[in-house]
C-alpha cells in the first residue's frame, strides 16, 4: 500500500479527524505528549489565534522540533510548551478543556528512554479528565508493540472501562484487520 494510501487509515489519522470535528476557534487544548510536534501543530491551527494549547514533553529535542514547527507555520504565539512530564499536568492547566491528545510510546528513531509509563501516563489522564468541557475528548494513541507497551494499554484501558458511563462516553478505535500490536486509539468524551 502507498504509505500515502496507508496514513489515511493510521491512528494518528484517524485521532486528526476526531479532532477537527471538535475543536473550534477559541477553544483550549493539551498535547501530553509533543514529540515532533505534528499534534500540536493540528491542536494550534485549530484554536485559532484567541485559542489557546498545552505541550509537554520531557526531552528538550522534541521541544526544540516542536517549537520550531510552530514558529515556522506562525503559530507559537498561542502554543505554551512545557519542558516537564505530563504528570504535572495540574500545575500548569487549569483551564477548561475541548480537548487533549496523548500520542504514547517513544519517538520513532528517538531515545527509548523517553518512552511514556502507565503510572505517570495514567496520573496525566486523571488530571484532565476533570477540566473537560461537555463535549470535550481525550484521545490516546495506544502502541502495544514495544517493552512496556501492553502494561501500558492495559492500564490506561482499563482505568477508561471505570469510568462513570453518565458522565464519559469510552470508544476504543481498532483496525479490524491489523494485527493486535498495531495502534489503536481510546477516545473518551465527557458527556
Ligand atoms: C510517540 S511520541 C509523540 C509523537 C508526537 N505526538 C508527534 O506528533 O510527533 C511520545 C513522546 O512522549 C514524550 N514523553 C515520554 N514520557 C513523557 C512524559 N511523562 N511527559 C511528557 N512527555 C513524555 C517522549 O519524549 C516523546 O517525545
Amino acid at each position: 500500500v502507498p504509505a500515502e494510501r496507508k496514513g489515511l487509515f493510521g491512528a494518528v489519522p484517524l485521532a486528526h479527524r476526531f479532532l477537527r470535528e471538535r475543536l473550534r476557534p477559541g477553544d483550549r487544548a493539551v498535547d501530553a505528549t509533543c514529540g515532533n510536534g505534528h499534534d500540536t501543530l493540528l491542536l494550534g491551527e485549530l484554536v485559532g489565534p484567541e485559542g489557546r494549547v498545552w505541550g509537554f514533553d520531557l526531552q528538550e529535542k522534541a521541544l526544540a522540533a516542536t517549537s520550531e514547527l510552530l514558529r515556522e507555520k506562525g503559530l507559537a504565539d498561542r502554543v505554551a510548551l512545557v519542558h516537564a512530564g505530563h504528570e504535572r499536568l495540574a500545575e500548569f492547566v487549569t483551564e477548561p478543556l475541548r480537548a487533549a491528545v496523548f500520542n504514547l510510546g517513544y519517538l520513532p528513531g528517538g531515545e527509548t528512554s523517553f518512552v511514556t509509563r502507565p503510572e505517570t501516563t495514567l496520573t496525566a489522564f486523571d488530571a484532565v479528565l476533570p477540566l473537560l468541557l461537555p463535549g470535550g475528548i481525550v484521545i490516546v494513541v495506544l502502541y502495544t508493540g514495544h517493552s512496556g507497551g501492553p502494561e501500558e494499554e492495559a492500564a490506561v484501558t482499563s482505568r477508561a472501562a471505570g469510568l462513570d458511563p453518565l458522565k464519559f462516553n469510552v470508544w476504543s478505535c481498532r483496525q479490524g484487520n491489523r494485527s493486535a500490536a498495531a495502534p489503536y486509539l481510546l477516545l473518551v468524551e465527557k458527556i
